[in-house]
């Protein structure tokens, strides 16, 4: 039987809108072609010599807090956001980089950071305390389209974001003293501490830029480069890791920054080669690596690694996590066929000077590296590497306990036989 009913059709428009769909169209279109002409006859005035209108410069403003406020909505800090570790992590990067637009404590800006439209807000200001820290998160990873804000330049390293933000948090409330402190960290005391390295040659390399995951171009271009904050001090190029990692190599005792004397001297070069070439991801390190030759990369390496191997600060943990953390670095987690951290870093005899040290080094930084691991942003560089394995098959407190059993052994204990540990000490907890 055939439906008596006239076939229904279809309108994607109601009638009343339709009306004005071609006039509108039409508009679009004109508008379109005249924006486009406008473009090419040039005759718009992009300068940033004069400011941008009142009016306009708050509209763009308010629609870059409202994307801010909007994108940010569902990121939580890491419970350690107030930590003395994070905060003086990412203090000498803000004073290098940062600064140099923003200004500081005490500090006003440089005529130059002034003279961009936008211009950087002075972050004493009103502008820190208009922020939670969640949206400052989104501003420090991301950056801010059509302005010299930049992104965080290894963009999976959002814990190094996190101690930006950690460290943008207490510098609110401090003065130039206080500023100047913590931002110069050992180098204030230290003086024609370290060697100043001759130059070296100059080859062009290839450097990625982003990261392992975010990738968008490889470019070449003459090592060293300038990193950004160059300055004299900078230039004395041994004094510009002291600052992070101190004479010693010790770092600071508050763990935000790796112990660089617990490494070799073909580990440093190795690390710093992947540093400087964009492979091994930190906004932080990579500005710096970019800045040094090979000779001065060598030179370096030769007077950390030869720095006595002591534990930065006594680690502070329950006996149960301890056990559980020594149990995985000597006998691994044989159900998910993870061989004992010991058969490469040492606990046990079986260490070999050719896996990097952990005992003493700081939790924080080998929770975060095994984490890193885990992830897949560290690691990629030779197909060989095998901590992308061992981490991927770890739990959150696994990593933790492993991490604080490496970092309370003192790097001068004798090794250990593993028959030696206490049967009781190895059994499942
Ligand atoms: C080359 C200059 C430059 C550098 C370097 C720079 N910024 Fe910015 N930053 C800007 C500009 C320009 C803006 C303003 C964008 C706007 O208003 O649309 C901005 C905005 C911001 C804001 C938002 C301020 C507000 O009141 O809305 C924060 C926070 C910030 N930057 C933090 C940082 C941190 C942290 C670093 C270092 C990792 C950094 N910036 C490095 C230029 C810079
Ligand atoms: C602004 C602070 C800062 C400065 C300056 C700095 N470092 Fe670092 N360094 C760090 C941080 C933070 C890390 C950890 C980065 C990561 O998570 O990958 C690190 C990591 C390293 C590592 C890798 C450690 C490991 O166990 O794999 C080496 C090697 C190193 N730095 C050497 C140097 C040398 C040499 C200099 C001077 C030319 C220097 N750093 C300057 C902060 C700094
Ligand atoms: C087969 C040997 C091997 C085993 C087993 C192994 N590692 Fe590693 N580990 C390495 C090598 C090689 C590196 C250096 C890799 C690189 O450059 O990224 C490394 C690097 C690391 C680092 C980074 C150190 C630094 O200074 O940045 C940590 C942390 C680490 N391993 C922890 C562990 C833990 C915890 C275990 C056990 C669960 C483990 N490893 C098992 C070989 C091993």
């Amino acid at each position: 039987m055939t439906d008596p009913r006239p076939p229904v059709r279809r309108e994607f428009f109601p009638r009343k809108i339709r009306q004005w769909l071609v006039p509108l169209a039409t508009a679009g279109l004109i508008g379109g072609i005249g924006a486009v002409l406008l473009a090419m006859s040039g005759v718009l005035n992009l300068a940033a010599s004069t400011p941008h209108p009142q009016g306009w410069a708050s509209f763009l403003h308010f629609a870059f807090q409202r994307s801010v406020a909007f994108h940010s909505r569902n990121l939580d800090p890491p419970a350690e956001i107030r930590s003395a570790a994070l905060i003086e992590k990412g203090a000498t990067h803000y004073d290098r980089v940062c600064s140099n637009c923003h200004g500081a404590p005490g500090m006003g800006q440089n005529p130059i950071a002034l003279s961009m439209r936008p211009q950087p807000q002075y972050l004493m200001g009103s502008s820190l305390k208009e922020y939670t820290p969640s949206e400052l998160f989104w501003i420090v990873k991301h950056g801010v389209k059509y302005s010299a804000m930049p992104a965080w330049p290894a963009g999976d390293r959002d814990d190094e974001v996190w101690a930006m933000v950690a460290f943008l948090g207490a510098m609110k409330n401090m003065n130039y003293q206080q500023y100047r402190d913590v931002t110069l960290g050992a180098s204030k005391n230290a003086t024609g501490a370290l060697p100043m390295l001759p130059p070296g040659d100059l080859r062009p390399q290839p450097y990625v830029i982003g990261g392992t995951r975010t990738a968008e171009a490889a470019v070449n271009f003459s090592t060293p480069a300038l990193g950004f904050g160059h300055s004299a001090e900078v230039a004395e190029i041994g004094k510009s890791c002291v600052a992070c990692h101190g004479v010693d190599g010790r770092a600071r005792a508050s763990g935000g920054i790796p112990n660089i004397a617990l490494l070799t001297r073909e580990q440093i070069i190795r690390q710093l080669n992947l540093y400087r070439t964009g492979v091994r991801q930190s906004g932080i390190m990579q500005n710096v690596a970019v800045q040094l030759t090979p000779q001065q990369i060598a030179g370096l390496a030769g007077y950390y690694s030869s720095q006595p191997k002591v534990s930065g600060a006594a680690v502070k943990a329950d006996p149960t996590t301890l056990a559980l953390g020594e149990r995985i670095a000597v006998r691994g987690l044989p159900d998910r066929g993870v061989a004992g951290c010991a058969s490469c870093h040492g606990v046990t005899a079986a260490a070999s000077k050719a896996y990097p040290g952990l005992d003493g080094q700081y939790p924080l930084y080998l929770r975060d590296q095994l984490r890193l691991y885990r992830t897949g942003v560290r690691g990629g560089d030779v197909p060989a590497n095998p901590m992308p394995a061992v981490a991927a098959k770890m739990t959150d407190r696994e990593i933790e306990a492993v991490s604080l059993y490496y970092a309370s052994r003192s790097p001068a204990a004798p090794p250990v036989e593993a028959k030696d540990i206490a049967p009781a000490r190895l059994a499942a907890n």
